[in-house]
């Protein structure tokens, strides 16, 4: 009888597959989960995975460890293919010592993080771990420490993404809270800095990891999570999705993807979406979905400040981030999440040249004790700052209202927009005309026969001069004044002339953004 002499590496191979143990991986199962290796291979595409280091482990004597040690120490590394394109990744496995970071654990996940950034690609991580390994002390946290430097070196370098599968607490949040994006998968994942019994001792307050921070909370409240899955399977999809609109690395372009939709398609119904008033609202999202291609639209952080809506799709085939202020909620108004929220976007788009596509309808920024004091001014500022920085191709369309401070903010022609553009039924000016023809007409309606009529006249009188786009196009402010049904031909347009934009920021170590 011959001997199998790669009988120890198949037996070896096998013990690593099964991670902690068939008992464990139905315990996951039972809570709804995938494991690492299953949710690994619906992410990449079919038998691209090139699995790393799956046969090290812990060195560690701390309480009776040395005697349980599994193949891959709790975690999934290496590189594969989404659509034919390279990605590394690591998975979580929580079925060995509950996904717990430790040396070697964390030493698999900064060699997959190299490697990604040596050869220039995205890093997707699956998060499901109890945290630092307890067993192994502060060798556990330095582990965190090494993972969350190269999370920030690799930051617009490569784009990062995190997917939260299960728990994450404690200083463990800050890896995906450094990368680009996070999904979470509802009901089965949460992220918290202190667990419940710790908030229950020091504050005294009762509350589920959910409540403290399940993936509604991240969606609606902190606005920390990008996107809420319903299941593990959709979160993988949507990983693939969002990969697609994306470049590789910040010395790429986003792969241009061809559509049937034909480039010098007109939308006749955004002829007639804006209402007569200018203070009715209209959804943003349908201008959005008639001019892009297809329709397609991956919206971002879809529940919170819907004020500002933020997402990618495609002109002609190229990838391009929107940022569009929703008239529908809260009249479009920026406030202090609305101001962060699309900074952030801005800020990535850029790093990873992907163009900006701005939808301009806002009224200003919001009034109130609530926003002065919970810091508008600086807060806002990272708006402002975000887009006068970004040197990718800026294109803007003002439907409707541009006033004040927003106006300048969002991508204004003198912070070196490219293309502005506006449609007829634009209103560009300093403040609306109620509040204007008030301030300065006062002394006049106060001496009028009839205040009121003489304050209606002077209302009238503004609108007439301000409150419409040929004031800043004669004064170049904006590039061109255009049909809404022409949207889409001529952004396309817009796009293929900015193709090689080249302009560079002065010289500098990095700028201070006012965080
Ligand atoms: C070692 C751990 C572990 C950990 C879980 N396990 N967390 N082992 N270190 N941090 C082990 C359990 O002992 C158990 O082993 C297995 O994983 C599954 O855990 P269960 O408790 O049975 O699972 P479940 O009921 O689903 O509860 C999951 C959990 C809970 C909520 C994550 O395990 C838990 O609270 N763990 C401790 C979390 C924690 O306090 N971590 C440190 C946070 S501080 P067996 O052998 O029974 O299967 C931190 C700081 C990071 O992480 C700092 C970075 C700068």
């Amino acid at each position: 009888m011959s001997v199998d002499p790669f009988q120890k590496l198949r037996e070896k191979r096998q013990q690593a597959q099964l991670g902690g143990g068939e008992k464990r991986i139905e315990a996951q199962h039972a809570k709804g989960k995938l494991t690492a290796r299953e949710r690994i291979e619906l992410l990449l595409d079919q038998g691209s995975f090139e699995e790393i280091d799956p046969f090290r482990r812990h060195r560690s004597n701390n309480f009776g460890l040395e005697k349980d040690r599994p193949l891959g120490d709790g975690v999934v590394v290496g590189t594969g293919a989404i659509d034919g394109r390279a990605v590394a990744v690591f998975a979580q496995d929580f079925t060995v010592f509950g996904g717990s970071l430790a040396e070697e654990h964390a030493a698999k996940i900064c060699k997959v993080m190299d490697l990604a950034m040596t050869h220039g690609l995205p890093i997707i991580g699956l998060n499901d771990s109890g945290g630092a390994r307890i067993q192994e002390g502060v060798v556990s946290l330095a582990g965190y420490s090494e993972i969350f430097l190269r999370n920030t070196l690799a930051s617009g370098v490569v784009p990062q993404i995190s997917a939260i599968m299960g728990p994450c607490a404690g200083g463990a949040v800050y890896s995906p809270a450094l990368t680009d994006f996070i999904l979470m998968v509802e009901g089965s994942s949460y992220m918290h800095i202190t667990g419940p019994d710790v908030v229950k001792t020091v504050t005294h307050e009762e509350v589920t990891s959910e409540e403290l921070g399940g993936a509604e909370v991240h969606e609606t409240i902190s606005g920390t999570s990008h996107f809420t899955c319903e299941s593990d399977a959709e979160c993988l999809a949507r990983i693939r999705r969002l990969l697609s609109f994306l470049p590789q690395n910040n010395t790429e372009e986003a792969p241009r993807v061809e559509s049937e939709d034909p480039v010098e398609r007109r939308d006749e119904s955004l002829d007639t979406i804006i209402p007569e008033s200018p203070n009715q609202p209209y959804d943003i999202k349908k201008v959005i979905h008639a001019v892009v291609d297809d329709g397609d639209f991956m919206e971002i952080q879809q529940g919170f400040a819907a004020n500002i809506v933020i997402g990618l799709a495609r002109l002609g085939g190229r990838s391009i981030g929107i940022v569009a202020n929703q008239p529908a909620v809260l009249a479009g108004v920026l406030d202090i999440d609305a101001s962060e929220k699309a900074a952030r976007f801005v800020r990535f788009c850029d790093c990873f040249n992907i163009p900006i596509v701005t939808l301009e309808d806002v009224p200003g920024f919001l009034p109130g004790t609530k926003q002065e004091h919970g810091g508008i001014i600086r807060r806002g500022a990272k708006l402002l700052y975000a887009y006068c920085e970004a040197t990718v191709p800026k294109l803007t369309v003002v439907t409707r209202k541009a006033y004040g401070g927003a106006y300048c903010v969002l991508s204004s022609k003198p912070t070196r927009g490219d293309w502005n553009v506006a449609w007829p039924s634009a209103e560009i000016a300093v403040m609306g005309a109620e509040g204007a023809a008030k301030i300065i007409h006062r002394r006049a309606i106060a001496a009028a026969d009839d205040p009121a009529a003489e304050e209606a006249a002077r209302i009238e009188e503004y609108k007439e001069m301000f409150a419409n786009p040929y004031l800043a196009a004669e004064r170049g402010l904006i590039d061109d004044i255009i049909l809404p049904s022409e949207t889409r031909p001529r952004l396309i347009r817009a796009l293929d002339l900015l193709a090689n934009k080249r302009q560079a920021n002065p010289p500098k170590k990095h700028g201070s953004i006012p965080l």
